[in-house]
């Protein structure tokens, strides 16, 4: 009994997604998989990868997260005995780096409760709405304002363009790319970058056509990738790390490893997600992407290559 959650990779329009633009988003597939273990009084989850061992209540973000979600998930009609596990978890993304570990996590674990109490409305086919309503609660702890991006990729996966209120539109790319991710050290809570964004639209009308620009970006993206002008959409990534520097949101090491990716071949490269440390995403044509790789696992303390494609 095990249960699956995505990763994600934005390829255009983080931030701008906040204020109601399109993003155009990647899954990181089978980010976390979780596998239920012995009863346990209350839950209890383990990711060695992540050094996190948490239950259900305890006190900080995490146990608050878990709580919020578990509460979400006994409101939806789950049996409340159905909490009463261990589960543990094997993460194939880093934690806190702009790859939407937490909403990974939190549909990894609803599925896994889900199956393991054979909890049938969140098994069936049609369930994604309410499995995403579900890791909203937990997602509301962790990051504040949030666009929602996050949870509709982890439960989706594939490609597609997110955008509020209209939820995750799947697409398939004209032709088939790789994703480079790479892991460039810490980054501040999702919430503070989001508030930072804010401000600084307030204050500026140069900051609202940047905004706009993101966000206009990400809709265009979605054309060029389904017409699979990768160059085109590579060209769009390196724009957008460009407005996203304008907002103090790229780091040193940040701009080193997009620069690394870019002369090492990749088409495009820019920091994804919140940004202030965290990761970087690169564009590569299929079979273009090992260069890239290991110039980046020169610098990073973690790499990995993904499929941009839809889901399967
Ligand atoms: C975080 O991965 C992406 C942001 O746009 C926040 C959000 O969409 O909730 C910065």
């Amino acid at each position: 009994m095990s249960g699956v959650g995505h990763g994600k990779a934005i390829l255009l329009g983080e931030h701008a997604v906040v204020e109601g633009a399109p993003a155009l988003v990647s899954a990181l597939p089978e980010g976390v998989i979780v596998e239920a273990g012995p009863g346990a009084p209350r839950l209890e989850i383990e990711v060695p990868g992540w050094s996190m061992h948490v239950r259900n209540g305890d006190p900080g973000l995490p146990g608050e997260a878990l709580a919020a979600l578990c509460a979400a998930l006994v409101e939806d009609g789950l049996p409340p005995e159905a909490l009463e596990v261990k589960l543990s978890v094997e993460a194939r993304i880093p934690d806190r780096a702009g790859v939407g570990s937490s909403a990974a996590l939190a549909v990894g674990l609803a599925r896994a409760l889900a199956e393991r109490a054979e909890y049938a409305p969140l098994l069936e086919e049609g369930a994604d709405a309410r499995l995403e309503a579900i890791v909203a609660a937990s997602e509301a702890v962790f990051h504040g304002r949030a666009s929602g991006v996050d949870a509709a990729v982890a439960v989706h996966g594939g490609v597609g363009l997110f955008q509020p209120g209209r939820g995750f539109s799947p697409l398939t790319p004209g032709v088939p790319a790789s994703l480079v991710v790479a892991h460039t050290g810490p980054k501040p809570p999702t919430r503070e970058a989001v508030e930072h964004v804010r401000q600084r639209c307030r204050a500026s009308a140069e900051a609202r056509r940047a905004l706009q620009r993101l966000g206009d970006l990400a809709e265009a993206g979605e054309e060029l990738l389904r017409a699979g002008d990768l160059r085109a959409l590579g060209e769009a990534m390196d724009e957008a790390q460009h407005h996203l520097a304008f907002f103090d949101l790229s780091t040193p090491d940040l701009d080193a490893a997009v620069a690394a990716a870019r002369a090492a071949g990749a088409l495009g490269a820019k920091l994804t997600g919140a940004g202030g440390g965290g990761c970087i995403v690169a564009l590569c044509p299929v079979g273009e992407e090992r260069p890239v790789a290991e110039s980046l696992e020169r610098r990073c303390p973690w790499v990995g290559s993904f499929p941009c494609e839809e889901k399967r």
